[in-house]
């Protein structure tokens, strides 16, 4: 299966490195022509668009760039979508479940079908595109969550709690990666249209992350731990951050499983040791 992979960052070439099959393109794109002529040249059986603007050094970059926010997260995934269903190609869009904000109205974990209460410019940017993109028949969007992976990255969970010290102690759904991406390999295979939560059962604290940074790989000085209130008015961050619990029901449907958080996130630290 030929894979196109949009989006020459962090998660794009972390599926790349692990599917033989698939091609990623650091193209600029800024039409749907440009979309149209990747689509000829490369002739994928399904694309994942891994692209988007997710704000350098960090989300809150997004605050003051909105302009660029809406077009990378919003306007970007429209033009690929339009693309994809002239050609008739199978899309897998990135999305996040940053788009959640603390519990729910019906108090259980997030549905895909729940309407989302995003704050953050990010989050709204993102949303809008689900929104649109869900009521097309040959696209997938696949949420995932604070992404946790087995190797060092600037942007994996586990370096930016180590580096930070001031932590928020919350409890949240959150991806690892090497899961993440047999499950959209999945979803791209079955060409799975609707929304899925591509988050690993479960919940887990930061606290947690910590604890098992410390056990398995080396040990760190204590944190100062913060509620999420004290993060924006010690102005670590300039608008509040999205916590919450998701339930992944659609991926189940396909027959598609990820492993328990905890299990997953124990055996990604041990990894990330070697
Ligand atoms: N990382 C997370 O914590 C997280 C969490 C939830 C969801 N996601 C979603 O996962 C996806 C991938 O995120 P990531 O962490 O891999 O981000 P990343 O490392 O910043 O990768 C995104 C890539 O998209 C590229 N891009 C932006 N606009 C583009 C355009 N018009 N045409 C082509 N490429 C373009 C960026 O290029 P430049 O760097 O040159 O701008 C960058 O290489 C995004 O949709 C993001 O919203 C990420």
């Amino acid at each position: 299966m030929k894979i196109l992979i949009i989006g020459n960052g962090w998660l794009g070439n972390r599926c790349h490195e692990e599917w033989p099959d698939s091609i990623i393109t650091d193209k600029i794109i800024s039409t749907k022509n440009d979309v149209l002529e990747l689509l000829k040249t490369h002739q994928p059986d399904a694309v994942l668009n891994a692209a988007g603007v997710v704000g350098k050094p960090n989300v809150d970059w997004c605050e003051t760039h909105q302009l660029e926010t809406i077009q990378g997260n919003t306007i970007l995934p429209v033009i690929i979508a339009e693309a994809c269903k002239e050609m008739n190609v199978y899309l897998l869009h990135m999305g996040t479940g940053c788009i959640f904000y603390g519990d729910s109205p019906h108090g259980g974990p997030w549905k895909e079908t729940d309407a989302a209460n995003p704050v953050a410019v990010y989050s709204r940017a993102k949303y809008a595109a689900d929104l649109v993109l869900s009521t097309l028949e040959n696209v997938g969007i696949a949420r995932i969550r604070m992404p946790i992976d087995d190797r060092k990255h600037r942007a994996n969970m586990i370096d930016k709690l180590v580096a930070y010290p001031k932590v928020v102690d919350v409890n949240n759904s959150a991806t690892v990666v090497p899961d993440m991406i047999l499950a959209f390999r999945q979803l791209l295979e079955k060409k799975a249209s609707g929304i899925f939560h591509c988050t690993n059962p479960g919940a887990i604290t930061h606290r947690e992350i910590l604890a098992l940074y410390n056990k398995y790989v080396e040990p760190i000085a204590e944190k100062e731990w913060i509620s999420p209130e004290e993060l924006v008015d010690s102005g670590l961050a300039c608008k509040k951050r999205s916590n919450n619990i998701m339930q992944s029901t659609n991926l189940e449907k396909f027959g598609i499983h990820m492993r328990p958080i905890k299990e997953a996130v124990e055996e990604a630290m041990k990894n990330y040791k070697k």
